[in-house]
């Protein structure tokens, strides 16, 4: 009697931890994690609440990326941090290959003996470097689908320690990588929480209105009412076996999602490109990836000028207007019409595995307005270097809801929403009474 006496005193007092003491035995079905463009760099940014005391940090959303890492070396401060100790089960999980012994002075996260590493990546700038692998508490929201619900944790959340916060938004402290490993944010929520390895993203154009990443099978429902797990289309995950990262151990392979595009149309007519370039060679060259990271669809400059010119062939009667970087292709907007899927612009068509799979990529994805009557064709030249020559980028996927089946390897593409007269900005994050 006394002793719950006790208990609820303590509760009152410490209504935040009782309470997630009591969630211990809810299992989500689904979380999600509100994502916000920014302005300025065009990085899709969320923030994850981590650590004892719980604090947000901010991270850029890297959609191939390998796992979170985040700067653990200045204002990380927290009870629960536990740096992972080379040979451990975490640090297999990891395929760590490295062990720091030699941190000098005084234990911290970041810096710690008999410790594995790994190599973090800055994606925006190609720039690796090492960094201890560690856990820490992190929470989440759960989801019905339609709203937000409870808040989870996850007490034993693995990243990595980084530095290099160069090119990162202002205010970011890291990167969360959803990408092809087994400490990757939907791996990880996936195994901690027994849901089916399945996440989906759906990024909002709009830099005031949040878009969303669901962790977990669908629903994913918008205002109003609209199902975007639904009237999917579907297409392989392939796999490069070769890494695409900035720094990597030999044999690794590439972290990113890749998708098969066997031809490229415009105004549905095949635009003439080295089909060689659309598929992955043993090098881990070529082929198609989808980014989040580059803000717009970067090609390589052969597939680019065939695009560029097709474009510009099916709209040759409207004027142009001087381009603007890094664009190549821009229209006056004035003899542009608008249409309920944007610009009113011939579609550009990814043929996926056959002729009736078929990612259409319409005005809202393609056009890009610079200046009141510069509308310019979000393409950019990659140059005949590039490792991957297709590389979908922000823009092109804005608005249309993207679902990650890592068990089953493949894509599901819901096209642009608002022919469902919804966008990915329209998730109701209103908690649910
Ligand atoms: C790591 O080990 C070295 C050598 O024993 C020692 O000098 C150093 O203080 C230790 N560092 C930490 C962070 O424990
Ligand atoms: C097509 O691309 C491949 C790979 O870059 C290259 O080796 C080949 O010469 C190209 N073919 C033509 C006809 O340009
Ligand atoms: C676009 O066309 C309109 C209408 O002809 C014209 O007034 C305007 O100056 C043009 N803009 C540019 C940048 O050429
Ligand atoms: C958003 O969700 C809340 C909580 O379920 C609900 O009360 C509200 O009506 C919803 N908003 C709209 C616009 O449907």
């Amino acid at each position: 009697m006394e002793s719950i006496f006790r208990y609820f005193l303590l509760c009152s007092l410490l209504v935040i931890t009782c309470s997630y003491a009591a969630q211990t035995s809810f299992r989500p079905k689904a979380l999600i994690l509100p994502v916000t463009k920014d302005a300025s760099t065009l990085q899709y940014v969320a923030r994850i609440n981590q650590r004892t005391p719980l604090v947000p940090v901010a991270l850029t959303v890297d959609l191939g990326g390998q796992f979170m890492w985040e700067n653990c070396y200045t204002n990380y401060i927290s009870t629960t941090y536990r740096p992972a100790r080379c040979g451990s089960a975490q640090c297999s999980l990891a395929k760590s290959t490295s062990c720091s012994t030699d941190c000098p002075g005084r234990p911290a996260p970041g810096c710690n003996n008999n410790t594995c590493g790994l190599l973090p990546d800055n994606t925006v700038t190609r720039t690796a470097t090492s960094g201890d692998l560690g856990s820490d508490v992190v929470t989440m929201q759960s989801t019905d689908g339609k709203n937000p619900g409870r808040v989870v944790s996850v007490p034993r959340f693995l990243f990595v320690c980084g530095s290099a916060l160069d090119g990162l938004a202002n205010g970011v402290m890291g990167m969360a990588g959803l990408g092809r490993t087994k400490i990757s944010l939907p791996y990880q929520f996936s195994s901690a929480f027994s849901f089916p390895k399945i996440f989906a993203i759906c990024l909002s154009a709009s830099t005031n209105s949040p878009g969303v990443v669901f962790f977990g099978p669908g629903p994913y429902k918008f205002l109003l009412n609209a199902d975007a797990s639904t009237n999917l289309q579907y297409t392989p995950l392939l796999k490069n076996p070769v890494s695409t990262a900035s720094a990597f151990t030999q044999g690794d392979a590439s972290t990113e999602y890749f998708i098969g595009v066997k031809s490229i149309q415009v105004n549905e007519k095949d635009v003439p490109v080295n089909k060689t370039l659309l598929k992955i060679n043993n090098q881990g060259f070529g082929g198609t990836k989808i980014s989040t990271v580059n803000p717009y669809t970067v090609l390589h400059s052969s597939i680019y000028k065939a695009v560029i010119k097709a474009f510009s062939d099916s709209l040759s009667e409207v004027p142009r207007v001087a381009t603007v970087a890094p664009f190549g292709l821009c229209f006056n907007s004035t003899f542009i019409g608008s249409t309920r899927l944007g610009a009113g612009v011939p579609s550009i068509n990814l043929v996926l595995q056959n002729k009736d799979v078929v990612w259409r990529i319409f005005g809202a994805n393609s056009m890009v307005q610079v200046s009141q009557d510069g509308l310019c064709l979000g393409v950019v030249d990659g140059g005949v270097d590039v490792m991957t020559s297709i590389v979908l980028g922000g823009y092109q996927i804005e608005n249309n809801l993207l679902q990650f089946d890592l068990a089953r390897s493949r894509l599901g593409f819901s096209s642009l929403l608002f022919g469902r007269q919804t966008t990915c900005g329209n998730f109701n994050f209103t908690l649910n009474a």
